[in-house]
């Protein structure tokens, strides 16, 4: 048994590929550093979509649809109740995407696609006392958000960044989320389906759930000078040192490349977030050289989720929110992977081994 299914091949795809040795991703053909110079989200869309997703045209029919679909999602955003609003947003929003029908098709996957992306930015504001936003179709997906989480037009340097962090995260292999929606959709349940499963997966903190807990270590530490005392104790007392260590990369994970230059764009010129950039480089040559001691078999480099924190931050999405704005954007991979496993796979169903006792024998 591998625990974990650690190094276990369990499906084939042309979706995306993870090299963990070379720190390289490769996302249907083309590398991250590539494609994240170029594309903006709907362009990803049709890239992951295409010859699973029924026919889309081009990038820019695909940005027509996804628009409507915004404003379909919209009408569902007056569900949100007193009681559900309690609820941390990425269970709101969960909760909110199980109303919408089950199917296989490109509307439904679209529907999907456009769901976290209104609800988020609705139950934000709810949450603020503040009054949803409705979305404009003829924006980009990313403008879009940003409209309807700040109700002003968003500037095109935030646009772009927002888009840079969607193209980033859009697949990445088989990681426990998909895993998650291809083993549902493996049993032809639907995309829903599959979906809610996939977002299940990602809340938890070794997965989708670290950036904001990363945002709240770097306060924690608040100065450079105090970066290695407080990991030091942080380590002493067992704690992991989220934003580092990945299951599959061995080097640094390019995401982390990729959002840390969307950040100093975005943040150019602004005093306070270079501060803050400084800081975080601080704690993460600080927690590189202590990992590096501690754990000499196991190299842990920085993934994802620490700049993710510091972008989405400086997007002005509040912490709690950053697990909801990483389902807006890994939504593609999860309907792609539940797709072709449709398509293409058989049903998941693995062996277990059993180690609980045994039947006594009759005497
Ligand atoms: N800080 C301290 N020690 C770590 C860390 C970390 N961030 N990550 C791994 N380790 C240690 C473990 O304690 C373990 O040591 P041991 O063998 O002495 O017990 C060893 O490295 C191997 O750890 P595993 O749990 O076997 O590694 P796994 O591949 O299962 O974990 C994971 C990967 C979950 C991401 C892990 O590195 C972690 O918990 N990181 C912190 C949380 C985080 O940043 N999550 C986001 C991941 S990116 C994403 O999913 C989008």
């Amino acid at each position: 048994m591998k625990n974990g299914l650690e190094d276990v091949v369990a499906a084939e795809t042309q979706l995306s590929h993870v090299n963990g040795e070379a720190g390289q991703l490769i996302i249907r053909g083309v590398s991250l550093d590539r494609l994240v110079e170029y594309a903006r989200f709907e362009d990803v869309v049709t890239l992951l979509f295409k010859g699973l997703l029924g026919h889309v045209a081009g990038t820019v029919e695909l940005g027509r649809r996804l628009g409507q679909k915004r404003a379909e999602v919209f009408t569902h955003v007056l569900a949100i109740d007193d009681a559900l609003l309690q609820l941390p947003p990425v269970d709101i929003m969960r909760a909110l995407m199980a109303r919408l029908p089950d199917g296989d098709d490109l509307d439904t996957a679209l529907l999907l696609l456009a769901a976290p992306a209104v609800f988020l930015p609705a139950v934000l504001r709810l949450k603020r006392g503040q009054a949803p936003v409705a979305p404009t179709p003829a924006l980009s997906h990313a403008a879009d958000i940003l409209a309807m989480l700040g109700a002003a037009m968003p500037n095109s340097r935030e646009v772009a960044a927002l888009d840079a962090y969607l193209v980033t995260i859009s697949d990445h292999g088989l990681n426990a989320s998909t895993f998650a929606s291809r083993v549902v959709a493996s049993t032809k349940a639907g995309l829903t389906s599959s979906v809610l499963a996939a977002i299940s997966a990602l809340k938890g903190p070794l997965h989708g759930g670290a950036p904001g807990p990363v945002l709240d270590m770097l306060d924690a530490i608040g100065s450079a000078e105090n970066a290695q005392t407080w990991l030091v104790q942080a380590l002493d007392h067992g704690e992991r040192l989220m934003g580092f260590g990945h299951r599959v990369y061995r080097v640094r994970d390019p995401r982390a490349d990729a959002l840390k230059a969307a950040l100093q764009q975005l943040a150019a010129g602004d005093l306070a977030y270079r501060d803050r950039i400084q800081l975080a480089e601080a704690v993460e040559q600080s927690a590189l050289s202590i990992l590096k001691v501690r754990k000499p078999d196991r190299p842990l480099d920085v993934n994802v989720e620490f700049y993710t924190a510091l972008l989405l931050d400086a997007l002005r999405f509040p912490r709690d929110a950053f697990t909801g704005v990483f389902a807006i954007g890994r939504m593609v991979g999860w309907l792609a992977h539940a797709r072709e496993q449709a398509l293409e796979g058989r049903l998941i169903r693995p062996r277990s081994h059993y180690v609980g006792p045994l039947p006594q024998q009759a005497a």
